[in-house]
């Protein structure tokens, strides 16, 4: 993709990353790749705000190119140390020895413990600025959104936000603005993101948004580090953020589960029929077949969650489990749940799974419901009415 002007003498110098499928080692799946957004500031003191994951090193170096021989940049800022963001530092570094690098005491460290450079680094913290020129940088340090080093940056002039990962999104496209997208999609990625990486810092981030918004810091625009940059409707994004961080849950179940003969299959045919009778919405997952990063972004505004499996050696199955894990780190807040699963003989998965979920903070809402072997007419109307018994437990009551 070509360097991309965002607003005048400020470009976007990053990239697109078309095929990567999975991100954060194997944590999260990326359907529709990623983008590495790096933003040129042509001022009186020229200045890159962030880089690209390393392998994109020479593609952002060539961008800023096309703009002014990159030995001209005198300060780089460092929102954030995670790799896909400061990977190409040392390779812009070269180039310009002298350039001042700008981050939080956290980055400095974490930098430092990444690549071991001498490089001139100042720190700085939350209401530090930096003249540029025409334009003055504001910095608002955002620790634990989502690392501690992590910061925003804000141009007061420009009234735009780069706040780094913050509501970014893993899409790759040749568009770099929302009006320019499909819309659906842009939602659906900046969901996913919210729900895989942030989840859990949803406290934090409904603070620090409360905050922003109270020093009624006005933004025209939120240039984020992945994906696409919010220009049409920054609010919506900033809304969106305070509803997921809010924990705030539709009436909507998600039930995951998995089998080894099917039986648990029919039972979560059987319950989810009663939920939809009910007139809530529900999916299934069977998460064998599913991909767990969509998964997690269809429970993050689900009010239910329903957890099914098989007993195997007195356990629940080990895809499961390996969810259910993943599901505790995220630390969903304000939901309900309940089990069920078929069983040969001394059954345990039911069991397993509620004590999971009691782990993870989510309450159980009703008794687990098991199956011998394959499930009978009669067991499966008691699915039925399972189904029923909890979508009642959620639905709105006027
Ligand atoms: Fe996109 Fe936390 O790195």
């Amino acid at each position: 993709m070509p360097k991309a002007k965002v607003l005048d003498n400020i470009y976007w110098v990053g990239a697109v990353d078309w095929n990567v499928r999975n991100f954060h080692g194997y944590t999260y799946s990326t359907k529709r790749g990623t983008t590495y957004n790096a933003y040129l500031i042509l001022d009186d003191k020229v200045t890159l705000v962030d880089t690209v994951y390393a392998p994109f090193a020479e593609e952002m170096i060539e961008k800023i190119r096309e703009i002014i021989p990159p030995e001209k940049i005198d300060y780089i800022i460092a929102n954030h140390v995670e790799m896909d963001h400061s990977g190409a530092l040392p390779h812009i570094l070269k180039l310009c020895p002298k350039a001042k690098v700008f981050g939080t005491a956290k980055c400095k460290e974490g930098l430092q413990k990444h690549y071991y450079g001498n490089w001139d680094f100042k720190v700085v913290k939350t209401q530090d600025k930096l003249k540029l020129g025409k334009r003055t940088l504001e910095f608002i340090e955002a620790p634990m959104i989502h690392w501690p080093d992590s910061m925003f940056s804000y141009i007061k002039e420009d009234e735009l936000l780069l706040p780094n990962d913050a509501f970014g999104q893993h899409y790759a496209t040749s568009r770099r603005f929302d009006d320019e997208v499909d819309g659906y999609a842009l939602m659906d990625e900046a969901a996913k993101y919210y729900g895989n990486i942030l989840w859990p810092l949803s406290s934090l981030i409904y603070k620090k948004i409360q905050d922003l918004l109270k020093l009624k810091i006005p933004i025209k625009m939120i240039a984020p580090s992945h994906g696409i940059i919010w220009r049409k409707d920054p609010m919506k994004i900033v809304n969106a953020y305070l509803d997921w961080a809010n924990n705030t849950a539709k009436p909507k179940v998600i039930m995951v589960y998995e089998t080894m003969w099917q039986a648990s299959a029919k039972m979560a045919r059987k319950i989810a029929e009663g939920i939809a009778e009910e007139g809530l919405d529900v999916k299934i997952f069977d998460i064998n077949q599913s991909d767990r990063t969509e998964v997690i972004k269809e429970m993050l505004d689900a009010k239910g969650y329903v957890i099914g499996s098989s007993t195997h050696d007195n356990e629940m199955l080990p895809e499961i489990a390996g969810f259910l894990h993943f599901l505790k780190g995220l630390k969903p807040k304000n939901r309900i749940a309940c089990a069920f699963g078929s069983y040969g003989w001394a059954g345990g998965a039911v069991k397993n799974i509620e004590d999971s979920l009691k782990e993870t903070g989510i309450e159980i809402a009703q008794q687990p419901i098991s199956a011998r072997y394959v499930p009978d007419e009669n067991e499966l109307k008691s699915c039925y009415e399972f189904g029923r018994n909890f979508a009642k437990k959620i639905k709105p009551t006027n």
